[in-house]
């Protein structure tokens, strides 16, 4: 069992051949931590490590001991006001009107596997020897209130799970305030917090920031998890890089409001927590409820920012993404948004889908525009039957023509909004979310549903399932194109509009859950204006996401390469676009556009009608070469190897699981004349393997690739056009001998 109580000294610890996690009971009751990070050997007790000093000031657990106080004292799960100054993981209001708890331990049980967390996705087993699972129950007898910290250990992985259920044994309701889903205090403060930051169109990219005394943290009070932080922070040494020193990585499996939180005390103690916000969130809990928040993914690497990387794509693909296509190839497709906009008529997508079943596109994919009488984002949206005027077969004839043509099709829905201009609006004036007596904001012209409401998950659902069931459809692209605002559902009392955000993103699980059982086979794609809800909590129904509507080569690059310090390629829609590029108006070659675009679930979002012979030439050939490689892209070992973030150069490689074949991708964003020499050491090959660089007649061994570096000759400065000029980029194959 890789989680040992040590009856002697009353000490947890949690241990794999990666990691240990330890902590203890102390002699109040509380729970105190010793020690996280590299697997150390186990003993019957660490009590030497733990650090009891006595300081001035100290509101004491025990009558004049100066050495006991709970401000003092690495704690697993603070609350506040019996000595505890710092900010805390829990707040709860009681009828007396007292905030104050204090919670002691009670119990635990080790149980092999990890329980299910019900209504919220989690990461999971298939086996019950996977994982190890320890539930510890703390009780605070003057509330009979039960808290139950869960953590989960994988066996094969440094990734243990944490999230913390409570249980209301009381006479009377209290009330939540706050409840995070972990908390650790950290020994010292010597780290730098690293976040991913952006906005729309320039979602995720890589910051880091020094801590310092106080609170440095990341949230979203949006409604969902955001464009602008995602729900993810990581303390890295200083001296860490991608390929050395410690990292550890906190990811929140949530899709909603959040803050993921650094509190530093100036004993430069660092307190990490992450869960719900607690800003607009209030939970009455009723006599024998209890609440569970939702689970954070923490995965600790001692190989630098890399290796966590790879933790998560390993986890996240494999116990976080379920359902068929979790393990399956996935369709290469043509998306119309970016070709036609609103404007299209049946045959005008007729025409795009044959000539992309002609280039070897496996999947056409009609966006937003083809339900009510939608030509622009003023209407319709809620009303999620056919538009006859522009489509006379509607999408039951449109599906079928589409899948003699010989390709799957796929719908655009935005099942958690409507607009006021529209059939479904106008019968349910009711079912959005809006504050009494206020003036009610769109965004996007839109309103949002109030998915607290089961009656309107019913009603979207209804309308969902039946072009579902009628038609030939393959692929849902659900997306969510405004943050929710003036939050008020009119089902509910005073009591329960704190719940609101919380039971919002809970309905749309819900409703997620509903479809992808209803419709296993059924490939389910996120998005939210691109990156605006790319999250744990989407991954776990959704096994891809749209990235963003960003479609930029260059910027794209800088946004995958972000993405993929948590996200696997699996999970990211990447498309080849037209140029000028809509977004960037800034225009890239053919092949750049496809070479990034290879390293996600690729697809093309252009006028395929428009282009050249020369160019459906190469995009025939980018389609046999993403055919051949997807498997390997799909499921290998990621590495980052250049940023964009701190150059001209970016590069990236996938290796396969066996080390036989890798592809490099490698772009210089500015061209440059008269260079110096370069060479680009890859990593993650076998040494003593002997690798063809692409079809030519060099062979190199991997020590030589990983240690001196793959020759890449070219600045890209050529006599012909076609081989010079900005934002080139090459793909390397490296294939060993066998
Ligand atoms: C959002 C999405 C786009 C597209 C449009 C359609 O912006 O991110 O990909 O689907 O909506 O309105």
């Amino acid at each position: 069992m890789p989680i040992i109580f040590h009856n002697e000294s009353n000490t947890f610890h949690i241990y794999n051949s990666h990691i240990s996690y330890i902590f203890k009971i102390l002699r109040n009751g509380h729970l105190g931590n010793i020690y996280y990070g590299k697997k150390i050997k186990d003993r019957i007790d660490f009590d030497h490590l733990l650090d009891f000093y006595p300081r001035m000031m100290n509101i004491w657990q025990y009558d004049g001991d100066k050495t006991f106080s709970l401000e003092h004292i690495r704690q697993e799960y603070p609350s506040y006001g019996t000595g505890d100054m710092r900010l805390p993981a829990i707040e709860i209001l009681q009828e007396n009107g007292s905030r104050i708890s204090d919670f002691k331990y009670l119990n635990h049980k080790i149980t092999k596997g990890k329980p299910i967390l019900n209504g919220l996705p989690a990461t999971y087993v298939e086996d019950d020897d996977e994982a190890t699972t320890l539930e510890v129950t703390l009780y605070d007898d003057v509330i009979d209130c039960k808290l139950n910290l869960i953590y989960t250990i994988y066996e094969e992985y440094p990734v243990i799970t944490r999230s913390t259920n409570l249980h209301n044994g009381y006479k009377n309701k209290i009330d939540i305030n706050q409840i995070m889903s972990m908390s650790i205090d950290m020994p010292d403060s010597n780290y730098e917090m690293c976040e991913l930051t952006g906005a729309w169109a320039r979602e995720r990219y890589i910051k880091f920031r020094s801590l310092e005394h106080g609170a440095s943290s990341i949230y979203s009070l949006r409604g969902h998890s955001s464009h602008n932080y995602n729900p993810f922070i990581a303390l890295k040494r200083k001296d860490t890089t991608e390929f050395n020193g410690e990292i550890i990585g906190f990811s929140l499996v949530y899709s909603g409001n959040f803050l993921a939180q650094v509190d530093v005390d100036t004993y430069d103690v660092s307190r990490v927590m992450l869960g719900i916000n607690p800003q607009n969130f209030n939970w009455k809990l009723d006599l024998n409820e209890s609440f569970q928040t939702p689970e954070v993914v923490i995965v600790y690497s001692d190989n630098g920012i890399n290796r966590m990387s790879q933790v998560y794509h390993d986890i996240y693909r494999s116990r976080l993404a379920r359902g068929i296509w979790r393990d399956k190839i996935r369709p290469i497709l043509i998306n119309n948004w970016e070709a036609t906009y609103f404007d299209f008529d049946e045959d005008k997508l007729l025409q795009i889908a044959k000539k992309a079943k002609e280039v070897g596109i496996e999947l056409f994919v009609l966006d937003d525009g083809w339900f009510g009488k939608r030509n622009s984002s003023k209407s319709s949206l809620g009303d999620w039957y056919d538009n006859k005027d522009k489509l006379p077969s509607g999408i039951i004839g449109l599906s079928r023509k589409i899948k003699n043509i010989g390709l799957k099709f796929g719908l655009w829905f935005e099942p958690e909004m409507v607009n006021m201009d529209s059939e479904f609006y106008r019968k349910n004036p009711d079912y959005i979310l809006k504050t009494p007596n206020r003036h009610t904001s769109q965004g996007r012209n839109q309103y949002v549903l109030d998915f607290s409401n089961p009656e309107v998950i019913d009603a979207v659902e209804k309308q969902m399932e039946k072009i579902l069931n009628d038609s030939e459809i393959s692929y849902i692209k659900w997306d969510m194109n405004r943050s929710l605002s003036e939050v008020y559902s009119i089902i509910s009392d005073f009591d329960g509009q704190g719940t609101i955000y919380h039971k919002y993103i809970l309905g749309v699980y819900n409703l997620y859950d509903r479809l992808t059982k209803k419709f296993p086979n059924i490939l389910f794609e996120s998005c939210a204006s691109g990156g605006g809800r790319f999250d744990p909590g989407m991954l776990y129904y959704a096994p891809q996401g749209w990235v963003s509507d960003n479609t930029d080569a260059i910027e794209r690059s800088k946004i995958q390469f972000g993405t993929s310090v948590v996200y696997p390629l699996s999970s990211m829609g990447t498309h080849v676009s037209d140029i000028p590029n809509h977004q960037m108006m800034r225009s890239t070659p053919l092949n750049t556009r496809a070479n990034v675009a290879y390293f996600g679930t690729f697809g093309y979002e252009l006028d395929i009608l428009s282009l050249s012979n020369d160019e459906i030439e190469q995009i025939k050939e980018q389609i046999k070469f993403m055919k051949e490689y997807r498997d390997l892209i799909q499921f290998g070992d990621f590495y980052r190897l250049l940023s964009p973030f701190e150059g001209n150069y970016v590069s990236w490689i996938v290796i396969s699981k066996d080390k036989k074949i890798a592809i490099v991708f490698y772009m210089a964003i500015l061209n440059e004349i008269n260079s110096s020499y370069k060479k680009l050491k890859v990593k993650g090959l076998n040494p003593d393997y002997l690798y063809r660089i692409d079809k030519s007649d060099i062979f190199s061994y991997g020590d030589e690739l990983m240690t001196i570096g793959l020759n890449i000759t070219d600045n890209f400065y050529t006599d012909s056009q076609e081989n010079s000029g900005d934002f080139k980029s090459r793909i390397y194959i490296l294939k060993a001998e066998s």
